[in-house]
């Protein structure tokens, strides 16, 4: 009796302690190495988490700040999970001393810049989740300090501009998704540092034009996704300078032009050993009218026909003109060889009369 006794006081006790550790509404697990939060209606983050946390789930509240300093107390974190939120600004320094923290996911808030204090102390961030958030542009700034990410997405924001320097301390990312955004055009240089990238994930922007070295820096590419963007033609030295061991290249859903030039590049293309054009008999002509719809390879045979027959024409006028001008020569030197063979009879026959 003495001894249940004592063990519902040392149980009270151990429990009074933990909770007083952890935040109501939050569940603290696993030696307190994971506290789980989600869905706790939050408006702030809590303020107490049991400093052993290593996983931090907060995602599915309405948390809308992350004030400067605010994980000092947990510089274990390995995992924050923030995703669901409310989130519009992240203050100067909101996760700096988090230098285990491998993975943040902040998808669906409502940031709209990454300012130069946003990434500070995450040297060892691995990924970073931001898709469905309201960034419009990217630049130096933006990713600054995350020298050792390899994972970042950027999925369903509203990104129309990437300045140059914005991925330049970036040379371990190994797969940026930047589909479902604004872009344009993709100027050549903003993916110079990338050269651990594996898969550029374009897909779903509104991308016409592409400076003919954007791919160049990337040497590890595997898989660029362009599909389902506003590309009418190719050029040719734009994915010829993608120098890579192998890579493979998605362009369905774009508004093709189908005509010569487009087969004559696509033909080019299809040649280089190093690019597979995996959905190439998925491609759709979108110009000109009377090929919307169609296959490109439905129609391609036929797309430098007319071309054909024009050089065809052109090659038979000149053959017929450079014939007839040869055969007005001979008749000329003939009638003139006529000429003087008479003149020259007519003097043989003087002479004969001679
Ligand atoms: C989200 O934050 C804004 C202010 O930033 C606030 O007006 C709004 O009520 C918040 N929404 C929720 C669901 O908390
Ligand atoms: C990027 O984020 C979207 C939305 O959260 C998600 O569906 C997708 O799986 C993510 N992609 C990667 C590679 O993490
Ligand atoms: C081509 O399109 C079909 C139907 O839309 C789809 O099932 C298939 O996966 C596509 N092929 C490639 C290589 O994308």
């Amino acid at each position: 009796m003495k001894d249940f006794l004592l063990l519902v006081l040392l149980l009270t006790e151990a429990s009074r302690c933990s909770s007083s550790r952890c935040e109501l509404g939050c569940d603290c697990r696993g030696d307190l190495k994971f506290t789980i939060c989600s869905r706790a209606l939050f408006t702030a983050l809590p303020g107490r988490v049991p400093p052993t946390t290593e996983l931090l789930d907060l995602s599915d509240n309405s948390i809308s700040v992350i004030p400067e300093r605010s994980f000092t107390k947990n510089r274990k974190l390995r995992i924050l999970l923030l995703q669901n939120n409310n989130i519009s600004a992240v203050e100067d320094g909101g996760f700096s001393q988090l230098e285990f923290l491998q993975k943040l996911d902040l998808s669906w808030n409502r940031i709209s810049t990454l300012t130069e204090g946003f990434s500070i102390g995450l040297a060892f961030l691995r990924e970073l989740q931001l898709a469905h958030n309201h960034l419009t542009s990217l630049d130096s700034r933006s990713f600054l300090h995350l020298d050792g990410l390899q994972r970042l997405n950027l999925t369903s924001n509203s990104i129309h501009t990437i300045q140059v320097r914005s991925f330049s301390s970036m040379s371990m990312l190994r797969q940026l998704h930047l589909e479902d955004n604004q872009l344009t055009s993709l100027r050549s240089g903003i993916f110079s540092m990338l050269r651990s990238l594996e898969v550029l994930n374009l897909a779903g922007n509104q991308i016409s034009q592409t400076e003919e070295g954007v791919f160049k820096p990337l040497t590890s590419m595997t898989l660029l996704n362009l599909a389902n963007n506003r590309m009418s033609t190719v050029h040719f030295k734009t994915f010829l300078s993608i120098h890579t061991y192998s890579t493979h290249i998605l362009l369905e859903r774009n508004p093709w032009n189908c005509e010569c030039d487009l087969q004559r590049v696509f033909k080019k293309l299809r040649s280089i050993q190093r690019l597979f054009l995996d959905d190439y008999y998925n491609l759709t002509c979108k110009e000109p009218p009377v090929l919307e719809d169609y296959r490109l390879t439905d129609v391609d045979s036929g797309l430098c026909l007319a071309e054909t027959v024009t050089v065809l024409i052109i090659t038979v006028t000149v053959v017929i003109t450079v014939l007839a001008a040869m055969l007005m020569g001979e008749r000329k030197r003939k009638k003139k060889k006529k000429g003087k063979h008479w003149t020259q009879q007519g003097e043989l026959s003087d002479e004969s009369d001679y």
